[in-house]
């Protein structure tokens, strides 16, 4: 079948199984032209509340599934591709968290939405890229342990500087990975671009930055900014997007490394397979118990209360 028949195919069989799709903007360009909902993780959770379908595949990565699972417990979640996680959200425990939070009781646990259930379950609130300043600000408390991202906590410490943030260290593998000398010859290659990046990058590099935001943030900016010419410090697929969206504008990728390995695993034939899939009972389901969901949503009802 070629692409275009594929993405018609997918549209209707979305129809028949009454099953929208999620998809991360660091999906490939196919996936999010047959999606019903785009966007980056805050987005999306609230997007997962508010639809109205039997059935939701998510493509992402396995905590965005889980979080959409949570806030539409009484939906099917599918994922196309059961081995898209995330290792940031693995990088912490939840007995280790738990035994830090008792030895110092005044101090309120922030996870960074990229964080499994269980880990979800032992935090008092859980924020995404957009929304962390936000929240933490609005938090009625002074003192705060970040997690598990450590160069977002640091990102979030210097916009809050009033509160007493600790952090642990953690975050992103592509993200962290890119440093202050790429960032530096970028800028020296494009000089009449502005510098767009994702706070999960080191502070050596955000300091570098015109603008530090969630994925949602960078593509918003650069689509009202009247600059033409961007350097675009985040997953490479933003600046194709970016491309397609804004052609009389030019954007530059950071660097070639970074890409999501995770979030490229989905591919359009695998979201055909799982809506083939949901009526056969092959398709990858994401199943919790009610206890976990119950505790784990606490800090994404948090969330949505303080983010809003
Ligand atoms: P956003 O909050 O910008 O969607 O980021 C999610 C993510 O995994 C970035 O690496
Ligand atoms: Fe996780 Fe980083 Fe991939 Fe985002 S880009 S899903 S934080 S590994």
């Amino acid at each position: 079948m070629k692409m275009h028949e594929l993405q018609e195919e997918i549209i209707r069989l979305k129809k028949e199984t009454n099953t929208a799709i999620l998809a991360h903007s660091y999906q490939a360009r196919e996936i999010v032209e047959i999606a019903d909902f785009t966007g980056d993780s805050y987005k999306l959770s609230v997007d997962a509340m508010n639809i109205d379908a039997d059935n939701i595949i998510f493509c992402g990565v396995h905590f965005m599934a889980e979080t959409a699972k949570m806030l539409s417990p009484q939906k099917r979640v599918f994922m196309p591709c059961k081995d898209a996680g995330c290792p940031m959200a693995e990088q912490m425990d939840a007995d280790i968290i738990s035994q830090l939070k008792a030895a110092d009781p005044d101090r309120k646990v922030v996870a960074y939405v990229n964080a499994t259930a269980s880990l979800k379950a032992v935090c008092d609130v859980c924020v995404t890229s957009s929304s962390a300043v936000k929240i933490v600000k609005a938090m009625d408390c002074d003192k705060i342990l970040f997690i598990p991202d450590c160069n977002l906590g640091d990102f979030v410490r210097r916009n809050v500087p009033e509160k007493d943030i600790k952090l642990l260290q953690g975050g992103c593998p592509v993200h962290a990975s890119i440093t202050e000398t790429e960032a530096l010859k970028a800028k020296a290659e494009h000089p009449d671009a502005l510098f767009l990046v994702h706070p999960e990058c080191v502070p050596k590099v955000t300091a570098l930055a015109d603008y530090v935001g969630s994925t949602s943030g960078i593509m918003d900016f650069a689509a009202k900014s009247d600059a033409k010419e961007f350097i675009i410090g985040t997953e490479t697929s933003i600046s194709e997007h970016l491309q397609y969206e804004c052609p009389d504008k030019k954007f530059y990728p950071l660097s070639k490394n970074l890409v999501c390995r995770n979030m490229k695993l989905t591919t359009l034939p695998d979201v055909y397979n799982t809506l083939k899939g949901i009526t056969t009972g092959e398709a990858f389901e994401i199943l919790m118990d009610d206890k976990l969901i119950a505790d784990a949503r606490k800090c994404i009802d948090e969330m949505i209360r303080l983010g809003g």
